[in-house]
């Protein structure tokens, strides 16, 4: 699998984090697309360079992060082709993947401890979507771009 992941200033050691729990799984390649350091970024900039990646299948999925995951969730969301879920508990990654089949997660680097988002990634990495009635919902959601 091959997921892009940024953040901007507010969530660089989540960031890094994150990477970390995506190692462990030993099949994921990974592209980062920064910010890298303190300075201050626009968090749609971030959104809109992982989501480009899944958008165009260079990634199969994407993560982004920014200080609450608020705002780079409601960018991201503004992408076609974006399914993104802000994330702040194992249930609802679960259901993200498995109801909502979310290509894109969002997490926020103030507002989630590293242990929390640890399970949140790896719950949602293994999280399968369903499909059956939760396909035609999601057929809908996307319908709604038009
Ligand atoms: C940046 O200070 C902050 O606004 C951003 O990281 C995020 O929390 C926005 O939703």
């Amino acid at each position: 699998m091959k997921i892009t992941i940024g953040s901007d200033h507010g969530a660089v050691d989540l960031k890094e984090e994150v990477k970390m729990v995506l190692k462990e799984f030993g099949n994921i390649e990974v592209k980062d697309v920064g910010t890298f350091g303190t300075e201050a970024v626009d968090y749609p900039d971030i959104a809109e360079k992982v989501c480009a990646d899944v958008v165009d299948g260079k990634s199969d999925r994407g993560i982004v992060l920014c200080g609450t995951g608020i705002g780079i969730s409601m960018a991201a969301n503004k992408i076609k082709g974006i399914r993104c879920a802000l994330c702040t508990d194992v249930y609802s990654a679960k259901m993200s993947r498995e109801h909502n089949n979310a290509n894109v997660l969002a997490l926020g680097g103030r507002v989630t401890g590293f242990g929390p988002a640890g399970e949140i990634v790896r719950a949602w990495i293994e999280g399968e979507f369903s499909g059956g009635r939760h396909e035609r919902r999601v057929n809908k959601i996307m319908a709604l771009e038009n």
